[in-house]
């Protein structure tokens, strides 16, 4: 049995298979094939944080694979109001086929999966967001740049900018990351990647400042100056964030046809101009709706380990 937590606990190999078992799933439904690998399966999805894709996109998938999805808000549960992680894992993993967590701390979900008895989907926690950049990939070789990138994360260092280093470092692509100083990505993170990079070639690069990391760049890609959980900080941020925003003048950097990808939610006017994101907007809601597809690829291969 396998947990999907993040890609540090994955091969180069194994990450391509699942986007690969992706692409297929995603290129039947299209067809209006839809294979029931999931007959008779229930997915427990617990959100202890808001969401709109993950939560569509994994049960609208389930559905699609002839399973179940269930929606256990942390308000509705008794996990909200103190039951141990430990129990609520034993109990939710006896019942259902896979679970799938969004949650604040990392270790939450370290210690769901260590109880659980089915295996466990991060559906993003403060440190890693390893779902989405599934579909960011899956994207990017939708669109046929996923030879020889040069990404660019502009923006603040979180759990997004730590699955992008963990997919980099297994993949062996390059990827440079611009945060303000003070919101650099985690150390032990980062050095993590670091040693990962040096068996796959990637060249994983931080700084300060947002041209250098998008001079040359074939992708570009930012996130919410303010994630979920960090909304007091919010006008503190945006005022620190000055000079991060991806915009005509930070993409004049990039190579010409670079691709610009956004997880979403975006905040026109922050991290993104409204002509950058107008611009992009195909490839970013390609990205979105590759969501229900690379999971599903990712659910179909857990199933089979
Ligand atoms: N990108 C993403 O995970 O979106 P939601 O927060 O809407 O699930
Ligand atoms: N970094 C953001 C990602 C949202 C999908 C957050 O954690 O809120």
């Amino acid at each position: 049995m396998r947990h999907f937590l993040t890609f540090k606990d994955f091969t180069k190999e194994e990450i391509l298979e699942i986007i690969d078992i992706g692409l297929e799933i995603k290129q039947n439904l299209k067809k209006g094939i839809y294979k029931k690998e999931l007959d008779m399966q229930t997915l427990g999805m617990i959100f202890e944080k808001s969401s709109t894709r993950t939560r569509v996109s994994f049960e609208t998938g389930m559905f699609q694979l002839g399973g179940h999805a269930l929606f256990l808000s942390n308000r509705d549960i008794h996990l909200g109001r103190g039951e141990p992680v430990k129990d609520t894992a034993r109990v939710i993993s006896s019942m259902c086929d896979m679970v799938m967590i969004r949650t604040f701390e990392h270790t939450m979900i370290e210690e769901f999966a260590a109880y659980s008895s089915v295996p466990v989907i991060n559906g993003l926690t403060d440190s890693y967001h390893p779902v989405q950049l599934l579909a960011d990939y899956m994207t990017l070789v939708e669109h046929k740049c996923a030879d020889n990138i040069i990404a660019a994360y502009v923006g603040d260092g979180n759990n997004m900018t730590h699955s992008w280093m963990m997919l980099a470092a297994k993949l062996g692509f390059e990827l440079r990351i611009a945060t303000p100083k003070g919101y650099e990505v985690d150390a032990k993170i980062l050095a993590q990647a670091l040693e990962i990079a040096k068996e796959s070639g990637a060249v994983i690069t931080t700084t300060n400042d947002p041209k250098v990391a998008v001079n040359g760049a074939t992708v570009v890609t930012t996130d919410t100056w303010t994630s979920m959980g960090q909304e007091e900080q919010k006008q503190e941020r945006i005022k620190i964030f000055q000079g991060f925003m991806v915009d005509d003048a930070l993409m004049s950097h990039a190579k010409d046809d670079a691709k610009f990808l956004h997880c979403l939610p975006a905040y026109r006017g922050l991290e993104v101009s409204e002509e950058i994101f107008e611009k992009h907007s195909k490839i970013v809601f390609d990205e979105a709706e590759n969501r229900l597809h690379a999971q599903k690829g990712l659910m179909v291969w857990l199933t089979k380990q």
